[in-house]
């Protein structure tokens, strides 16, 4: 009999990560999407791959983010509403990058209270913001599975080649130093609000984002586990 590789835990609601660009967003909500065994939903992926494949909605991302800004509230809303109605979101899923704005973050509670969700996990990643640069101009990542490296924290055994399929590890477009700046800057103006929305809602969960992957993952797992089964 083939063994049985469901996880023994179940999510059941949404997990939010909330961090700066290059806080470990990716990393954490990839870990702990794979833990619950749900999706991780990752609004930038989504976006870049409306952009690869040239999409209406990629034509349209694509400059935005070239600039490091925001893709307005009305590209995104109707690419997560569909995502979050296919039959895998149906015991949970993990955010990253979503939501962004405050509208976003009002427009989800409406969404995730009409498919009967319990209230959102959210995460905030707390970091320096001295250490972002660093990490989002060493991040690669593999092509074919979204892995994530860093050429200087987390190198890949071969230079170039993603450890677990082997696939082409590539540096993302708006990871060079110039468009790092406005990303920045719009993560302060229009998303770090966000912070204090959930706080005052009793949801969010302060994490220090400067320890090593394993030490962030640790702490992450021990605060879901904290409050799961909440309503
Ligand atoms: P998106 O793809 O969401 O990018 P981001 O928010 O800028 O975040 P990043 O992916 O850069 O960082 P991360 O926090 O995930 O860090 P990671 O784990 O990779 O968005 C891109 C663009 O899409 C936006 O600018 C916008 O235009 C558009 N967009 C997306 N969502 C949108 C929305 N909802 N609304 C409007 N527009 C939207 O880690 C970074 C590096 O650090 C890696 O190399 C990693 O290995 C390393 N690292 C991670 N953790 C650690 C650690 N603990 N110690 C040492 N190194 C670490």
């Amino acid at each position: 009999m083939a063994p049985d590789t469901r996880p023994s835990e179940r999510l059941d609601r949404a997990v939010i990560f909330l961090g700066p660009p290059g806080a470990g967003k990716g990393t954490q909500a990839m870990e702990l999407a794979k833990h619950f065994g749900v999706p991780h939903l990752s609004t930038g992926d989504m976006l870049r791959e409306h952009v690869g494949k040239g999409t209406t909605l990629g034509l349209k991302a694509k400059p935005i983010m070239e600039r490091g800004e925001l893709v307005p509230d009305s590209l995104v809303l109707k690419m997560v509403a569909e995502r979050i109605e296919r039959p895998d979101c149906a015991h949970g899923f993990v955010f990253d990058g979503f939501p962004r704005t405050v509208a976003q973050a009002k427009y989800l509670g409406e969404l995730l209270k009409l498919h009967g969700f319990k209230r959102p996990f959210v995460i905030h990643l707390v970091i320096d913001p001295s250490v972002l640069m660093r990490r989002l101009t060493g991040r690669r990542t593999c092509k074919v599975s979204g892995e994530i490296y860093n050429i200087y924290d987390r190198p890949p055994k071969v230079p170039g080649i993603c450890d677990a399929d082997g696939g082409e590890l590539v540096q993302r477009p708006d990871d060079r130093e110039e468009v790092i700046g406005p990303r920045l800057h719009a993560y302060e103006k229009q998303t770090a609000p966000l912070a204090a929305y959930y706080r005052r809602l009793g949801l969010l969960h302060d994490i220090d984002a400067t320890k090593s992957v394993d030490e962030v993952k640790r702490q992450v797992l021990q605060s879901v586990h904290s409050v799961r089964g909440v309503r």
